[in-house]
């Protein structure tokens, strides 16, 4: 399909509620691809002619699938980028150009030092003018668009408080280049680049709405579950300031290329009904009638007749009614996703629960992308699972230790510099030096500085004593960790990790030894560049065809993302006050993680209020987890 000059408004009867053409891909990489490919078609095109092609870049995890790929184009299909010029979305305010967080390093390392763009082409807004110069610099970088002859094609990504650009809510529609306060969700999102949230600049230097409308293509791309809601009001909602994204309603040639985890709040991918007729399988039917039940704030089996007629799902009364009959049966399979036996209920008829009795005791393999991941996923299934007997090993795929703060290393060789001087002597030379050199070694590299091997080891390491403690609080032992480390995070930094084969032969390797009959894991609808995504990829692809994978469980847990609804549920596993508590207690084990990371368990509370509001037994929270199956 055609994605550049393709008309903007052009929808089926299931687009309908889309505002902004909107095409759905299976994943990032092929929509990336399709787009390079289209891109790359243009800048020939202009080539031949003897033209120049003016793109507007952005930078973020989003179009690093889509740089990958246009320097593939250059490098395999001689794809010349001499007649392009660029001009960035933005900069960080007070960061220098070769600042490793900067705009300008992270397109010079994405993109444009693999291409052969001339220097001069490349325009980026200054993050270091000074402040009463900002506004003159702003200008200028206005009328060098104009002089380009403005973008061809501009390429976006949105932040979760929909902006384009930096464009944060409250930005006018006719704003131009100038600098803004970032807002809080933005900083917090890039938290983990600049290790922690306090070092995240405040300012940003960013083209306005009015700039990037401008345009004559725009190409938004979304990735992952985190963009969906934002999407979702972006494309179907109100064109509004407080989303600028919105915006792209008003352009005559903008399109949103997303994947299926992105597209999953769209009212074609969540209610399908409204826009056309469904097969009304179990799941689609149950998906309905929870919506339905949330909308009426009712529970599921006092859902009566005429409300189906009135809100638009009479259809599947039609194939499947009487009501009471299509609410007990979706009250039932809601009824049977519940249970405090998540291993399997040993000697029970397991006809109707979410997993197999047998075999008893099972092999279960819990995957834990960073170090806190399972337990802020699964804490307490974890500990239920210890508790019913099950051989329960956890395995942590990446060391996390680009997300221990410096202050905590800096404390750990100091306690050790002490103690080697306090009750050291002879003999503690090597510890000595050692603290000294990790202490002078965060001291040149400063605030901002890349962690030399040794710091980042050392971090590590004190990442693993806490999950060690975090799994003691679950009744997991020591001996039933496995830290993989696995290289492709060690070897890179967020937004720029690139998995390889020895990642995935790590895991090949344990599942192989271990052949467990049960495995836990999440990052499936991770934002694809995320560690998390990365490290669910490693799984995939480390799988056998078959053998012990004929009997073990798949199933899915929910870190950073959003908490599966209602609908989506497969498992749930009540937890009692004492068991939130003691989740609570294995979270508090990792004091180097900041706070903020650690979604405590009122996300289980959530879902448990979810369940209760539907006519479901009321507990104290819950931990929620989908069932995976290898796709065909
Ligand atoms: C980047 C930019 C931002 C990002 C947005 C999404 O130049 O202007 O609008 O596109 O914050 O960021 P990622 O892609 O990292 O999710």
């Amino acid at each position: 399909m055609k994605i550049i000059d393709s008309p903007g408004k052009r929808q089926t009867q299931q687009e309908r509620y889309e505002k902004t053409r909107t095409l759905i891909y299976p994943d990032s990489g092929l929509a990336s691809r399709e787009l390079a490919a289209e891109v790359g078609e243009l800048i020939r095109l202009r080539q031949a002619k003897g033209e120049s092609v003016v793109l507007g870049l952005a930078t973020g995890s989003t179009p690093v699938p889509f740089y990958r790929e246009l320097i593939r184009l250059h490098r395999e299909e001689g794809l010349g980028f001499g007649n392009v010029t660029t001009f960035n979305l933005d900069e960080y305010y007070g960061l220098a150009p070769d600042h490793r967080e900067s705009y300008c390093q992270f397109m010079r390392d994405q993109l444009f030092d693999h291409i052969d763009i001339p220097r001069e082409n490349i325009n980026i807004p200054d993050g270091t003018v000074p402040l009463d110069r900002v506004y003159d610099s702003c200008l200028a970088y206005e009328a060098k668009i104009e002089a380009a002859g403005g973008l061809d094609i501009q390429i976006l990504g949105i932040g979760r408080t929909g902006h384009i650009g930096f464009n944060e809510p409250g930005s006018s529609k006719d704003s131009i280049t100038r600098m803004i306060t970032l807002d809080r969700v933005t900083r917090k999102d890039a938290a983990a680049d600049f290790l922690g949230e306090q070092n995240v600049p405040r300012f940003a230097v960013t083209m306005g709405v009015g700039t990037i409308l401008k345009a004559r293509r725009l190409v938004l791309m979304a990735w992952g579950e985190n963009k969906a809601e934002i999407v979702r009001e972006a494309v179907e909602g109100e064109v509004t300031d407080q989303v600028s994204a919105s915006f792209l309603q008003e352009h005559d040639n903008a399109t949103f290329l997303i994947d299926t985890a992105a597209a999953s709040r769209l009212t074609r991918r969540s209610y399908p009904w409204l826009v056309g007729s469904v097969s009304w399988d179990d799941a689609m039917t149950r998906r309905a009638v929870v919506w339905l039940a949330k909308k009426l704030e009712k529970p599921v089996l006092k859902v009566i007749e005429e409300e189906y007629n009135e809100t638009g799902v009479g259809e599947l009364l039609t194939a499947a009614g009487p009501a009471y009959q299509v609410n007990i049966g979706v009250f039932n399979q809601l009824q049977h996703t519940i249970t405090g036996w998540p291993g399997g209920k040993p000697g029970a008829d397991d006809s109707n629960r979410p997993e197999r009795a047998q075999p008893h005791p099972k092999r279960v393999l819990i995957f834990s992308p960073e170090p806190h991941d399972a337990f802020v996923g699964m804490g307490g299934t974890i500990d239920r699972l210890v508790e019913q007997g099950h051989e329960v090993r956890i395995a942590t795929q990446t060391s996390g230790n680009l997300r221990v703060s410096d202050v905590a290393a800096y404390k750990f060789a100091s306690v050790v510099r002490e103690m080697a001087e306090i009750i050291g002597g002879q003999g503690w030379e090597g510890q000595l030096s050692y603290a000294n050199d990790i202490i002078g070694q965060l001291e040149d590299k400063g605030e901002f500085g890349l962690d030399p091997d040794r710091v980042r080891k050392l971090k590590g390491l004190i990442l693993r004593g806490e999950a060690r403690d975090a799994a003691r609080v679950c009744g997991v032992g020591d001996e039933a960790l496995r830290f993989l480390d696995m290289p492709f995070y060690e070897a890179g930094r967020y937004r720029r990790f690139n998995l390889t084969d020895a990642d995935v032969s790590i895991m090949r390797d344990l599942l192989g030894d271990y052949q467990p009959h049960q495995i836990y894991l999440t990052g499936d609808v991770a934002d694809p560049s995320s560690l998390q995504a990365l490290c669910f990829r490693a799984f995939e692809q480390a799988l056998p065809e078959d053998g012990w994978l004929d009997g073990c469980r798949v199933w899915l847990y929910r870190g950073k993302e959003a908490p599966l609804a209602a609908h989506e549920i497969d498992m749930a596993v009540p937890m009692s006050p004492d068991q939130l508590a003691l989740k609570s207690q294995s979270l508090r084990k990792f004091q180097s993680i900041n706070a903020d990371e650690l979604e405590t368990p009122e996300r289980n509370r959530e879902t448990a209020r979810e369940y209760d509001r539907l006519g479901m037994a009321e507990y104290e929270g819950i931990e929620a987890f989908q069932r995976w199956r290898r796709s065909k």
